[in-house]
């Protein structure tokens, strides 16, 4: 049943599934929505509704939209919405090392994963070729997922490229890929920006490109984003005492900046591990590794190296 108010909701984390979540939800109330959703056929969470495994890429592509659509009604007319999602290589077996793919006898899954099932690379690649892509394709998802809210109504600003210099990918036959898109959107033309929060330490507005090295949160089951990726994202698109909303809240990234900062934020998972340690960092404040790089990091840009140490591999 829906609610006429998110007076009681503000600064928790909900266990819920994301759209289930936003139907509850009143119009036009929310400032800005940041969020990272799961990528596609990269990770079992073990949960009934969860995004992520989808027969299909189409229908990976058609649940996101649904729920931003629901999103876009909550979000209020002057809000933005930024969208945190990587890219992926057919047949890949790692990615990034917070991202990488989940074959279930990965390193990574073993490591984190703790034993829980997945379906693994194998189905995400019957996915790709269905699509009719080769393997070592890159498959472009980030812009699929950007073409097709575009084609629901949102209104696409810009393609910010997040540089992450630790990508732990090792090729030999392409340059190593190291950038994942935060595509922010808007609800209308015009929409709540301080741009003084997205100014460089000489006063230029900031470029497309961020090179955000820190590392994020790494005690989660799921990809986190670090402190300092949304830091600037959280100012920029909420005044003080707005909220800030993460349907995908995993362990509360977004929370623990917004609080910090004296936004409101309001989360949801649909994992209950995820919401348990998210309440957590929530509650307990930033991490002192967190707080660290929040001290010690300004986001600017900077150059891109031309050319990064290339290591080996075949995707
Ligand atoms: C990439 S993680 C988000 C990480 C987060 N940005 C952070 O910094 O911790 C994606 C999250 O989406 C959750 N999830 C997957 N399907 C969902 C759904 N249908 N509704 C709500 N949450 C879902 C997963 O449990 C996971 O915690």
């Amino acid at each position: 049943m829906g609610i006429s108010s998110i007076a009681d909701l503000l600064d928790t984390v909900q266990h819920s599934e994301a759209l289930a979540f936003l139907k509850t939800l009143p119009d036009e109330t929310i400032n800005s929505i940041i969020t990272s959703p799961p990528y596609f056929g990269q990770r079992d969470y073990g949960e009934e509704g969860q995004i992520g495994l989808e027969e299909t890429a189409q229908e990976y592509v058609d649940a996101l939209v649904t729920v931003f659509r629901e999103a876009k009604r909550v979000l209020k007319k002057d809000g933005t919405f930024w969208l945190n999602i990587g890219d992926s290589y057919v047949g890949a077996t790692s990615q990034h090392r917070e991202g990488g793919s989940q074959g279930k006898n990965s390193r990574y899954s073993r490591k984190h994963m703790n034993g829980v099932p997945t379906t693994g690379r194998s189905k995400r690649n019957k996915a790709f070729y269905a699509m009719g892509l080769p393997m070592k394709s890159l498959v472009g998802m980030p812009w699929r997922v950007a073409f097709a809210l575009q084609n629901d109504g949102w209104l696409l600003r810009c393609d910010i490229v997040w540089h992450r210099p630790s990508s732990s990918e090792s090729v030999k036959d392409r340059p190593t890929h190291a950038h994942e898109y935060i595509f922010m959107f808007s609800k209308n033309q015009h929409y709540y920006y301080d741009r003084s929060s997205m100014l460089t330490d000489t006063g230029a507005n900031i470029q497309s490109v961020w090179r955000v090295t820190g590392s994020p949160f790494t005690g989660s089951h799921c990809a986190t984003f670090p402190p300092e990726l949304i830091e600037p994202i959280i100012l920029a698109s909420c005044p003080e005492d707005g909220v800030v909303f993460d349907p995908f809240g995993g362990s509360g990234t977004v929370g623990v900046v917004c609080r910090e900062h004296g936004r409101h934020f309001l989360l949801c998972d649909i994992s209950y591990e995820n919401v348990e340690l998210a309440r957590k960092r929530v509650t307990e404040g930033i991490t002192k590794n967190d707080k660290k790089r929040l001290q010690s990091v300004s986001l600017e840009q900077q150059l891109l190296p031309l050319f990064q140490n290339l290591n080996s591999s075949s995707t």
